[in-house]
Formats: C-alpha cells, structure tokens, sequence
C-alpha cells in the first residue's frame, strides 16, 4: 500500500492499514516522521504524480491511497490508471466536487440537493454592483477554486464582503479566485460526514465535528482545524438519514449521469439549520482533523473496506464501530495561522499514555529529537466510553507536551461534553 501526503491525516490512515489483518506493507510518501513509525517513508512529494506512479509501478503497490486534494483534483488516478494500478480516491473529473465550488454548486441544483441560495460572478464590477443591490447581510463570498480553505469569508456587513470580492479578484489565490461565489448565509450547527462509495452504493462513516478559528470561541481566523470530535450526539439519526438521501445520494447519482462517477472517499460538508441539513461543500478525500478522531474508533478493516469499494462491493456491508469517543486537540506553532514558527523543539512525546493517539502533522525528527515543521504540528487524540473521559485524556496528554510558542485551544468537545451532562 502507499498513502500518498504527510499530515496527521495521513498517519491516522497509515496507522489504519499498517494493523490491518491482510499485513499490508505499507508506505507513505513522503510521510513524516510520526508515519515512519508505522510505514516506510519515500522521499516524493505528494504533487509530483508521475514519480509517485513509477514507484508504485516499480514495488509492485497494489493500492494507493490519496490523504490530500491536491493530487486528485490534478488527476492522480488518471495517471495510475494509464499504468495499471489502483488508487483509492475519485478521477479528476469526479473531485472537481472540490475543485470548483461553482461545479459543485451546479451539480448540486441539478440534483435538487439542499444548499445556499448562490450567484456567480466572474468579473469584479458585476460581483460589487450585486452587492450594493443585495439587502441581507451577512452573506458568504468564495473564490471558485481550491484555495487551501482561505478562499472562503463570512462577511458580517457589505464592506467585508465588497473586501472579500477584491481580495478574490486580485489575484490572490491564483487561478481559484477567477470566478467568485456569492451566497446565502446559513446558520445552524455544522458537521462533517464521510461516505466511501463505488459511484452507487455508499458505506456511511460515523459524523464528526471540526473547529475551525484559531482562538476560542471560534474567535480568530480560520485554520486548517484546530480540533475534533466524534460522534455528534446532537445529530438526530434522522437528520443523518437526510444528509445521506437527500445530500450525498443524489450528488452521487447527479455526478454519474454526466459521466463523473465518483470513487472513494466523499466528504459533505453539512449546515444542520431549522429546515434541515444543508450542504456547505463537498471534499474529496479524508477530512482532516476529523479523520484522526474516526479512524481510532473505526471496528472494521480500512484496507478492506477500501478494497471492496474499488470492487463495487460494498452492497450489504457495514461499518462497524467501537462503542469509545474520541476528541481531537490540534497543537499549533508560533504564529499559525499567518505564518508558523518551525525547527521549535518539541519535548514529552516520550511516552503516549494508554488511550491516547499522537499524530504528526508537521515534525521534523534529527538525532531522536523532534522539532516543529511548519503551522499544524501535532494532533493529540483522547479516546473513552464518554466525551468527557476522551477530553479529559487529549488534555491530560496535552500537558505533557511542550514546545515555544505552542498555541492550541481550550474549548475543543466543550459543548458535546455539556450536552452528554444533561
Ligand atoms: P467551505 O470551504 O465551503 O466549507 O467554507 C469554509 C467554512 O465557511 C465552512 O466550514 C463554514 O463554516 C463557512 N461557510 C461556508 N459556506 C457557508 C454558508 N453558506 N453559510 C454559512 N457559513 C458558511
Ligand atoms: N476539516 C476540514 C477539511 O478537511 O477540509
């Protein structure tokens, strides 16, 4: 096997397929140094996709599995297939679910899927003079492409959003911000939920939240995620039913009709609001924090599922579950989210108390010690039978760790833990 990426996400899934009971030799490329303590790390980035298909062409890979979006919007699977090999993860033309949030958007109405109220906009003048006609306020403006999650700005007020608007056009995020979107706000409890799928069946994974903003309170700007948590006790079973009938499986049926059929992993995510759940975005790959809080719960074999999706052999088949939670504390470098701090030494990652799950996310490791390597650094994960027993291990192991400038937040699982009081 090999996982292609380098983040805490890709060692929760390297971690996953290294225990599987098939005894896969598992590689990463080009991994860290947390994921060369369960695979063997090749030194290949994750963009350049010719090489990361001659060296699974040439050690005999059976499957590849893609943690980032980049390379599947870039059509990593399309290059794999050309010699032969498998990838779990979608082609090119189906992760433009991700790659263009006006696709995405278009796929959505003609599937009659619930989601914003939307315009798009490709010169600034019509965008702006949209604006100053538009009433309601707060209103979402997002560059089309991907935009490694800055693209997007919940703008209070028209100011914000006319700032918004220029920002995208200036050229800032590059070809991403070409055409902008402009949308209805939504307001409700978001969540994050996972499908794997053939491009008709889907094998549902458990929901799970993330947080966002650097600061507590969800005060600050927005980060990669700066933690987790899973399950959601306040999803209705209901509600999940609606986001898989009425989100995931017509997005599903709508991408195989103009020839799109999606593969791997789809993640919604889901604005659960007074008239229902509605769809934010979709991603095409593994979310990240949310995958380190739903792997370590995970009863079934990863690798396995993962096979019988490439075999459209998911009919009839479940994820089973252990009964634990699991809570996710991201902790970040000096500086995260504008810049981030590395070669910081890192200390107490000696011992992991029982239950608990350490992934890197950006590390570097000489002489036995690590250091810091760029803006997310380490992802401490708690597991228990309650919300408040999984934080109460995350922190308990977040304490032990140190490095300068480590920021993290305080408030990750706090209102899951209030309700599992009640
Ligand atoms: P996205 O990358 O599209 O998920 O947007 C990033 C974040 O912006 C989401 O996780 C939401 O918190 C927020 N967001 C996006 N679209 C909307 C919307 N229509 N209404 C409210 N918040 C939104
Ligand atoms: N947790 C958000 C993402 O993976 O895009």
């Amino acid at each position: 096997m090999l996982v292609v990426g380098s983040g805490g996400r890709e060692h929760a899934l390297a971690e996953a397929l290294a225990t599987s009971h098939l005894e896969p030799e598992v590689f990463a490329a080009p991994g860290n140094p947390g994921i060369a303590r369960v695979a063997q790390t090749v030194d290949i980035p994750a963009s350049d996709l010719v090489a990361l298909r001659h060296f699974a062409r040439d050690n005999g890979i059976d499957l590849t599995i893609v943690g980032p979006e980049d390379p599947l919007i870039g059509g990593i699977a399309e290059c794999f297939w050309e010699d032969g090999l498998k990838v779990f993860g979608p082609s090119r033309a189906a992760a433009r679910i991700e790659g263009s949030k006006v696709f995405a958007k278009e796929v959505m109405r003609h599937a009659g899927v619930p989601t914003a109220e939307f315009e798009v906009f490709d010169r600034q003048n019509s965008a702006l003079a949209y604006l100053r006609s538009r009433q309601e306020y707060p209103v979402v403006v997002k560059a089309d492409g991907a935009a490694a999650g800055k693209g997007v700005t919940v703008a209070r007020t028209r100011d914000e959003a006319e700032e918004a608007v220029r920002e995208a056009f200036s050229g800032r995020f590059g070809a991403a911000g070409e055409r902008v979107l402009i949308e209805e706000c939504l307001v409700g409890r978001e969540a994050s939920i996972f499908v794997m799928t053939d491009g008709r069946e889907i094998l549902p994974f458990l929901p799970a939240q993330d947080y966002k903003p650097i600061y507590d309170g969800n005060q600050g700007p927005n980060t990669g995620g700066m933690g987790a948590y899973s399950p959601i006790m306040w999803m209705e079973p209901a509600t999940y039913a609606a986001v898989l009938e009425e989100i995931i499986r017509p997005t599903l049926h709508q991408l195989a009709l103009i020839g799109a059929t999606y593969t791997g992993l789809l993640y919604a995510g889901v604005m659960v609001t007074e008239d229902g759940p509605k769809a934010l975005e979709f991603n095409c790959r593994f979310g990240d924090p949310e995958t380190q809080v739903i792997l370590p719960r995970l009863g079934s074999d990863l690798l396995e599922l993962m096979i019988a999706t490439n075999e459209e052999n998911i009919l009839g088949r479940e994820v089973v579950w252990s009964a634990d939670k699991a809570v996710c504390v991201v902790l970040a470098s000096e500086g995260y989210p504008e810049t981030s701090s590395t070669g910081d030494r890192i200390s107490g990652l000696d011992e992991i108390p029982t239950n608990v799950f350490i992934y890197h996310a950006a590390t570097e490791e000489r002489d036995g010690v690590f250091y810091t390597a760029g803006g997310r650094v380490l992802n401490v994960v708690g597991t228990g039978p309650s919300i408040i027993e999984a934080r109460a291990r995350a922190y308990a192991a977040v304490e032990r760790i140190h490095f300068p400038g480590m920021q993290y937040r305080t408030d990750i699982a706090l209102e899951a833990m209030e309700l599992e009081d009640l």
